[in-house]
């Protein structure tokens, strides 16, 4: 087991990574949930394969609450944090009560965003049990719900004061699942850690297969990668922007999508493939290039949806990572290096898409399921 530290402006994060991380964090937490009250929060689909993995880590507590949201992204609705505050207050929350997720990033999103607002915040732990949420969505303090008007525009940053990325509640996870989370892994290997880019080389056809021994190797790494990432960067204003390489095309793709057929990573996937086009561009390295293609081709991506340049031109101007003058482009330049573009000219990023479109028409890769 790994521990690792996120030092933020009220304090740190403790992540627990790699086999044997709850057994770990049983004895970590002890103190930590010695006498309180705590409430964890999964969906019903997730605690019943996972929730038996909290009996022995809630054991210090005074009082345990067990809530559930839906599974996915609705729970990530006004409507469900409002459920969640009332369930706190009425269970008797105070200000030194914890929270605990066990979920996906959609129910870690939830729990943080309330942890975060309920009496002003309270402490919480995060059990990220997708592979997404482990290298990505727990860290960093970021937490949001939903609106009408888009995805995640609404939140609070509140770091967790512990985050457990075990490997093992990832042997109930789908391959599908376990492939669109490894493509944050390789955006945030490209973006920024040659090392950690050599690994997932090293190891590509096993990744692709879904392999937890695999997966479970870079796990750590991936973590460290973003923790240096936020540290430089809390508030997302330069450094930590890189981490959207990959994500203007694939939000755009996902809202044009109505998100019916791609999942977070897979557009994130698609997205790392226009990027490097740009690249090219920008006297990018075309070493590094042949180098990311490579290493994504073992992994089949689903179809690209059926939509036009210019339906996600439309998307990609109300990007809320924008700027008035257009979408912010994070363009690789070597392995482990990026630059922010946000001066390319809308013709020619209008034509960029339609001869993206035009060539990656058609899955990527027999095996998509
Ligand atoms: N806060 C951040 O910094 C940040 C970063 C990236 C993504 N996110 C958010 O994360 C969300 C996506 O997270 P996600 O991909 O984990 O989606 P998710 O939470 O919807 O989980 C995907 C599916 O996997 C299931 N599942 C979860 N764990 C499982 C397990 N161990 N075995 C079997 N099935 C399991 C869930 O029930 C769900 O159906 C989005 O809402 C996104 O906005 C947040
Ligand atoms: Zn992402």
């Amino acid at each position: 087991v790994q521990r690792l530290r996120l030092g933020h402006s009220l304090g740190q994060t403790t992540l627990l990574a790699g086999d044997g991380a709850l057994a770990a964090a049983a004895a970590e937490l002890q103190t930590w949930l010695h006498g309180r009250r705590v409430f964890t929060l999964s969906s019903s689909k997730v605690r019943a394969l996972h929730g038996h993995r909290l009996d022995a880590l809630t054991a210090p507590a005074a009082t345990r609450v067990d809530l559930d949201a839906p599974d996915g992204e609705s729970a990530k609705r006004v409507s469900e944090a409002e459920r969640l505050w009332a369930a706190m207050a009425a269970a008797g929350g105070k200000r030194d009560s914890r929270l605990i997720t066990l979920g996906g990033g959609t129910i870690g999103d939830l729990g943080g965003f309330a942890a975060g607002t309920f009496l002003r915040g309270i402490e919480y732990a995060q059990i990220p049990t997708t592979l997404l949420a482990q290298v990505d969505a727990a860290i960093g303090g970021k937490t949001a719900i939903d609106l009408e008007a888009g995805k995640n525009l609404v939140g609070v940053f509140h770091h967790p004061t512990w985050v457990v990325a075990d490997p093992a509640v990832l042997e109930t996870l789908p391959l599908r699942q376990r492939r669109a989370g490894m493509m944050e892994v390789v955006k945030i290997a490209l973006a920024a850690d040659p090392a950690l880019f050599a690994a997932l080389e090293a190891a590509a056809e096993r990744l692709a297969e879904g392999d937890l021994d695999a997966i479970a190797a870079v796990i750590a790494p991936a973590i460290q990668a973003k923790i240096r990432i936020v540290e430089k960067d809390p508030r997302e204003s330069h450094a930590r922007r890189a981490l959207n390489l990959g994500h203007t095309l694939g939000h755009a793709l996902e809202a044009a999508d109505g998100y019916a057929t791609l999942l977070h990573g897979e557009a994130v996937g698609w997205g790392l493939r226009f990027a490097l086009r740009l690249s090219a561009r920008r006297e990018g390295s075309a070493g590094a290039r042949q180098r990311a293609l490579a290493l994504l081709s073992p992994f089949p991506l689903p179809a690209l949806p059926a939509v036009t340049a210019e339906d996600l031109w439309q998307y990609m101007k109300r990007d809320k990572k924008g700027r008035e003058s257009g979408p912010v482009w994070v363009v690789p330049l070597e392995v482990g290096e990026a630059a922010m573009v946000d001066d390319f000219a809308p013709d020619i990023l209008r034509e960029e898409l339609r001869q993206f479109i035009e060539s990656e028409s058609g899955p990527r890769g027999a095996a998509s399921e």
